[in-house]
């Protein structure tokens, strides 16, 4: 169906593998494209309940923007460019449903804002992320000079996005740029427990949840908390929490539905 993504879904997880690995996964135009349709086929899918991102291969999960298509760039196409890659980026981070990405090697440039853009990173030892964007005459164009400052804060994210080298998988964790840094042939178990977890969450939770965080850190605090307040009072409308809180005063555990 897809060039260069395939998906697979076991149980209620759908796993999403950016698979170009002879150019270590670079994202060109019709990659992205075709990334985001298979996030509006995991969208539309009910049995999915959590999204899995990586990349195919053992060396990536994605060295980047496709510098080939890059380098032809004018001033009109470099804006689209720029777009498409965000609006498929800001897909992702609004994802109804929880996003994991499986950093299983480098993450640079436009494969770091693709993690940015996840709602949890776990990285394998091996992992190097970084935006050298401005070694090539460019900034990061996806969104990333955005979602570093609010990940990072000003500081580190200057840092990263001025001097342009890349960290490894232990600094990233130190710095907060990655939740968790596990061996790498412990990466796919590590994040599919995970996943396999967050599938046993009430749906309707999740999504409300992620709207929650999403929408309230751009807010101030006392909007934020109105937002948090109206989507609590909302899921007390749902099957799924009448089912949450009976199975745990029956002490069994939840069946939820997403209704
Ligand atoms: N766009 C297009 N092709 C890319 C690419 C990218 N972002 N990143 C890697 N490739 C290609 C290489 O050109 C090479 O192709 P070739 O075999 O036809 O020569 C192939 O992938 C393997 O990469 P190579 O550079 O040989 O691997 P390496 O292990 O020596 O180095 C990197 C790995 C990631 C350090 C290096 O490929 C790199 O710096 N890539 C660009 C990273 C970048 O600047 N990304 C930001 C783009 S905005």
């Amino acid at each position: 169906m897809y060039e260069n993504v395939t998906t697979r879904v076991h149980g209620a997880v759908m796993t999403i593998t950016i698979d170009r690995p002879k150019v270590l996964n670079a994202l060109n135009g019709q990659t992205i494209e075709e990334l985001g349709q298979a996030f509006a086929e995991a969208k539309k899918n009910d049995a999915v309940r959590c999204v899995i991102l990586t990349g195919g291969g053992d060396k990536a999960f994605v060295a980047g923007a496709d510098i080939n298509e890059l380098s032809k760039m004018t001033p009109i196409s470099g804006k689209f460019v720029s777009e498409q890659g965000q609006n498929v980026f800001l897909q992702i981070e609004r994802f109804p449903k929880p996003v994991i990405a499986a950093i299983n090697g480098f993450a640079l440039g436009g494969g770091c804002e693709l993690a940015l853009a996840c709602h949890i990173r776990i990285a394998s030892d091996k992992a190097q992320l970084g935006l050298p964007e401005v070694s090539l005459g460019i900034l990061p164009g996806y969104g990333g000079t955005q979602r570093m400052v609010r990940l990072l804060g000003k500081g580190k994210a200057f840092e990263l996005v001025c001097v342009g080298d890349r960290v490894g998988a232990a600094e990233a964790e130190r710095i907060g740029l990655v939740n968790r840094v596990v061996p790498a042939d412990q990466l796919i178990a590590t994040v599919e427990e995970m996943a396999k977890k967050i599938a046993t969450r009430s749906p309707v939770a999740l999504r409300a949840a992620i709207e929650a965080i999403n929408s309230g850190s751009d807010m101030p605090l006392e909007e934020g908390q109105v937002l948090e307040s109206t989507l609590f009072g909302l899921l007390c409308a749902t099957e799924d929490m009448k089912e949450g809180m009976a199975a745990f005063l029956e002490k069994r555990p939840p069946n939820f539905t997403g209704k």
